[in-house]
């Protein structure tokens, strides 16, 4: 147990979704009660194992305040709630910027009503824009390429202003690659439509897609695809605990890469794919994807002096052999 969060309830906006699942889990593992609020638009009820639900979509301004108001006694809000494909993003920046910006700023004032102090928000790498400067530290410029980005940093900015003016306690953890699952097989990544390269190629690799491709093979990087950060999803959820006891010890302000440092390309994705399951992964070369960035690898220092964190879960192998698990378990194979 990272940290006591018996007798605290911890609202998770965002919890029947990959992430959330396992941030409730983490909460519960460490004697806290996760209430997850979602609309379930991608998130899964059945996702929800460790604590009650409240079905609920934070652009109704009137409904969010409502929930919230019916849990007004917790100790903190985690949001992850957010439309998070980017291809869709360029198609459809007013259904991202409502979502995600009006979203967040219903729930924001809703925290603001109820006096709700301490947030811990879901940010991403995307925020940052293409750079050669690598590894990526927080203090990088910030000039999101996508639409995806460009929302996340409206809210870290929103968040910021509404420490300053009305004393929110807050850290944004910037996420970069979200993958593998938890160790039970229980919950995993299950996103409709997939878009994410592990999933995919486990897909491919058990036979139940076709040849996948790979976007770009004419990077420059050592192998010509693209290279990021892959950090274990309970690597993630382990960071948020830090984060609740970070805060409690006083910290009120923060922005803090989740990254493991380290730079895996999309070949050597397939390649431990191939060795952790011993099957071919088939796949063809093709061109890159719109608003894909050459490189992006997180300083993971910062996150490892103010919050105490630094990932144990993330070897590659065992990213992939999680991630195969669940995806085994759930494809009946
Ligand atoms: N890729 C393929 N083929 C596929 C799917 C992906 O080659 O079928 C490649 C992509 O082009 C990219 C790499 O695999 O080079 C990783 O792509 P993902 O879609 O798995 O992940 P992204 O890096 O694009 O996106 C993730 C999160 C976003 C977040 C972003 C920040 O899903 O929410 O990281 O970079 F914004």
């Amino acid at each position: 147990m990272d940290y006591d969060l018996t007798g605290k309830t911890i609202i998770v906006v965002g919890g029947g979704g990959y992430i959330g699942s396992h941030v409730c889990k983490a909460i519960a593992d460490n004697g806290g009660l996760p209430v997850t609020f979602d609309n379930f638009g991608s998130g899964h009820t059945h996702a929800v194992k460790w604590g009650p639900y409240e079905t609920v979509d934070l652009r109704d301004k009137a409904a969010t305040l409502g929930t919230f108001t019916k849990h007004k006694d917790a100790h903190a809000v985690v949001h992850l709630a957010s439309s998070i494909e980017v291809g869709i993003g360029e198609k459809d920046p007013a259904g991202f910027y409502e979502n995600n910006v009006i979203g967040a700023l219903n729930l924001l004032e809703a925290m603001r009503a109820l006096e709700l102090n301490n947030l811990i928000f879901s940010s991403t790498c995307a925020t940052y824009g293409e750079t050669n400067q690598m590894p990526l530290l927080e203090s990088h410029i910030q000039n999101p390429f996508s639409v995806y980005g460009k929302t996340k940093l409206a809210i870290e900015q929103m968040i910021q202003s509404y420490h300053k003016a009305y004393g929110l306690s807050y850290i944004t953890l910037r996420y970069f690659n979200a993958s593998g699952a938890d160790v039970s097989g229980e919950i995993g990544e299950e996103h409709e439509p997939e878009t994410h390269l592990i999933p995919i190629a486990l897909a491919s690799a058990s036979g139940l897609r076709g040849k996948m491709k790979i976007f770009g093979t004419d990077y420059d990087t050592p192998d010509g695809t693209c290279i990021r950060d892959y950090i274990h999803v309970t690597d993630i959820a382990e960071a948020h605990i830090c984060g609740f006891k970070s805060i409690a010890k006083g910290l009120t302000q923060a922005e803090v890469n989740i990254g493991t440092g380290q730079g895996v390309s999309n070949l050597e994705i397939l390649q431990m794919i191939e060795r952790v399951t011993g099957r071919h992964v088939p796949y063809d070369a093709a061109p890159r994807r719109d608003g894909d960035l050459t490189r992006l690898y997180a300083d993971p220092q910062r996150a490892k002096d103010l919050l105490g964190f630094t990932a144990q879960h993330s070897s590659l192998k065992n990213i992939i052999q999680t991630a195969w698990n669940f995806h085994s378990k759930q494809w009946n194979l």
